[in-house]
């Protein structure tokens, strides 16, 4: 393909994906498959990586992410960032709405919108491309968080139709509840601490440095407020629905996410609509934000010097009620970590019936000294079950026992493990604890890991139960006539699963190093060890001095790895993975010169362009080879900032060459 050919398919291939994006992450309604997406997607990578000048910033494959944002720079609002005065009581908004009539407007029409429990954000588009997203910060000023925003799929990258050459948008950047309950979900299966709520979890994901991780977190949008020099609209709901035909995700009306109304029927309508049904939408909500809509009226009523008097907010107080703790349960995680569930005396709470709350681990039952029969506050948040946030002493029975936390494990009876440092007990029983023998199978197999599909946690519970399934080995010694002995397996699924369990082997090595399971080894840092290591072997022989060469493996890590492969049970089943065929070495890319054969570099500190291990990946596919410490075997040190200044001096007095980024990049002629 000629470089005009490319850069004009480059072109339609950036717009389809753009329309397609649109429909289905704002107006959720796609008309293509995720397969057919995925193949155009990969097309466009491709033109972009042979046609890197036709590539933009804006290109729907930076959806993906891997920028690396060291520093957020501060900018300043072009607009100040306004806060909002708020109330929790409903008659001083009947106030409020009264001093407005005070103004004289002629009719009163005010918007009622949904206040989004998430981060502020402001997003300044140029014909038509997102060209910088900053946060509210102090109101005047606030970060550079463009990258981290290009990666979430519901903020438009280029706009389509009638958009003004240049405007700012502002709205709220927030994790819907599913995307909550799936990363703490991820992070509980691979012995992480659990998140605390979805608001701090966006603002956290917004801050951080490798835009890759904040494209995975699944964040959402909607849009509340359009700023520009000379607007064409008349009032904030005709600018709204504007914003919506250019292709930005806006609150339906249809669903009733905003709406116009003309008196305070009309506003308490709303707030007690949305006080009682809070709780069914997809996302959390703090309260109601109520504006004037005419702009003309806006600007008659003007501002206090923080917020305007044109709009408030009516929150809502967060709902709490007291129940009585029956009794405990623990559960076995699939990587044998216990939590404690709290089962209550059954209460009414925001529309729903509680009868369960979280309670994390012993330190938060500490914390809360709580004791059997003890009345406890109960919380809503946006987490599955409620948590407990208090308890009423007051109330407490004489004699009371305090909850002692159990000692063994409630599955298999072994003694249960606290790791030092870490907040959660753990069964270490991992080969015959019933929940972790099934746990790690469905593991094995789930999408992000194996992707065998035609198996669900049912089959494979049935399976462990007829001593079918033990390890992860044993999927590749299914037969035929034993599964369709087994309830509900017909033929046409055991051939399908068959063929699935028989495709799985060609699954590459970074993901069947998620798959096995190793505590605290999730997807990212599986994906470090594999660009690291490049293979089983070699990563079953390093020290734990070599593990924590790898970035993002800290010592919690590095002893699960250790520990894990010390068990001689998980090598022999290990060992038959092996035989099986699956991939245990990473397919060797293609290589992109020899300038650094026969050289060897040490790599130190963090980079502008690069994270430090592909940097490292980059000095093997030159053909040079990378050592973790200085010594007089070492060509050049490739020193990026902050790095050890030991290292730094070693380096000078060995007459170590040493590179920066840049040269680096010239060096292996890559200048990003
Ligand atoms: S309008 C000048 N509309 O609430 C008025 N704000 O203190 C600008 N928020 O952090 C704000 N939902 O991010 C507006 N529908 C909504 C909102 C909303 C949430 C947040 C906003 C800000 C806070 C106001």
């Amino acid at each position: 393909m000629n470089p005009e050919e490319a850069q004009h398919k480059i072109k339609l291939l950036t717009e389809q994906l753009n329309a397609h994006n649109h429909r289905y992450y704002v107006l959720a309604s796609p008309s293509i498959s995720d397969f057919d997406f995925d193949q155009m997607l990969r097309e466009l990578e491709e033109l972009e990586s042979l046609f890197p000048e036709f590539s933009s910033p804006n290109s729907p494959t930076k959806r993906v992410g891997g920028d690396i944002t060291k520093k957020f720079e501060t900018v300043i609002h072009e607009y100040p960032m306004l806060s909002l005065s708020n109330t929790y009581s409903r008659e001083e908004i009947v106030e409020w709405v009264g001093r407005l009539e005070k103004f004289g407007l002629e009719n009163l029409s005010l918007v009622c919108e949904l206040k989004y429990d998430g981060v502020a954000v402001g997003l300044r588009y140029e014909k038509g491309a997102l060209v910088r997203a900053v946060t509210r910060g102090d109101g005047e000023k606030g970060e550079d968080i463009t990258s981290n925003v290009r990666t979430i799929r519901s903020v438009s990258l280029q706009l389509t139709n009638d958009f003004p050459e240049k405007f700012e948008i502002r709205g709220e950047i927030f994790m819907p509840i599913a995307a909550f309950k799936e990363l703490n979900e991820q992070r509980a299966s691979d012995g992480e601490e659990p998140f605390a709520n979805p608001r701090n979890t966006a603002a956290g994901t917004l801050k951080l440095q490798d835009s890759s991780l904040v494209a995975k977190r699944g964040l959402d949008t909607f849009l509340y407020g359009v700023y520009q020099e000379k607007g064409a609209f008349h009032d904030h709901m005709e600018a709204i629905r504007a914003a919506g035909s250019w292709g930005f995700k806006i609150p339906p009306e249809s669903l009733g996410y905003i709406n116009v109304v003309h008196d305070i029927d009309g506003v308490m309508d709303f707030i007690n609509y949305w006080d009682q049904h809070r709780y069914d939408l997809p996302f959390e909500i703090d309260g109601i934000v109520i504006k004037v809509n005419a702009y003309e009226d806006q600007k008659r009523i003007g501002f206090t010097s923080k917020s305007p008097r044109w709009a408030t907010a009516f929150k809502f107080k967060t709902q709490q009620a007291e129940s009585t703790l029956l009794s405990i349960d623990y559960q076995v995680g699939r990587t044998g970590s216990i939590t404690p569930v709290a089962n209550l005396s059954p209460v009414s709470l925001g529309g729903t019936t509680v009868r369960r709350a979280s309670l994390h681990n012993e330190d938060q039952i500490l914390k809360l000294d709580l004791h059997i029969s003890d009345t406890v506050l109960v919380e809503k948040g946006g987490e599955i079950i409620p948590k407990i946030v208090g308890v009423n002493r007051v109330k407490r029975s004489h004699g009371a026992q305090p909850i002692v936390f159990i000692e063994n494990c409630p599955e298999c009876g072994a003694k249960l493990l606290r790791e030092e440092g870490l907040s959660n007990h753990f069964c270490p029983n991992a080969s015959a604890c019933p929940p972790q023998v099934a746990g790690r199978l469905i593991h094995f197999v789930s999408r992000k890991a194996m992707n065998i599909e035609g198996l669900g946690d049912e089959t494979i519970n049935v399976l462990v139960k007829e001593n079918m399934l033990k390890f992860p080995c044993d999927f590749y010694t299914l037969n035929r006539s034993e599964l369709l002995r087994v309830d509900r397996m017909a033929e046409k699924s055991v051939n399908k699963l068959l063929a699935a369990i028989d495709e799985s082997k060609n699954i590459p090595f970074e993901r069947v190093l998620f798959a096995l399971g190793i505590r605290h080894v999730g997807e990212t840092v599986a994906k470090r060890i594999t660009q690291h290591t490049g293979s089983l072997a070699k990563l079953m022989q390093f020290t734990k001095e070599e593990l924590l060469e790898i970035e993002e493996i800290g010592d919690k890590i590095a002893d699960s790895i250790l520990h894990f492969f010390r068990d001689d049970e998980n090598k022999m089943w290990i060992e038959k993975l092996i035989d099986v065929g699956l991939q245990f070495e990473s397919k060797g890319k293609d290589k992109d010169s020899d300038v650094l054969s026969g050289l060897t570099l040490v790599v130190s500190g963090v980079f502008d362009a690069y994270s430090r291990d592909e940097i490292k990946e980059l000095i093997e596919r030159n053909g040079g080879k990378n050592s973790g410490s200085v010594s007089s075997k070492t060509d050049f040190l490739v020193a990026g900032e902050g790095m050890g200044p030991a290292k730094l001096k070693k380096a000078k007095d060995l007459g170590v060459k040493i590179l920066n980024e840049l040269e680096f990049q010239k060096l292996i002629g890559n200048e990003k």
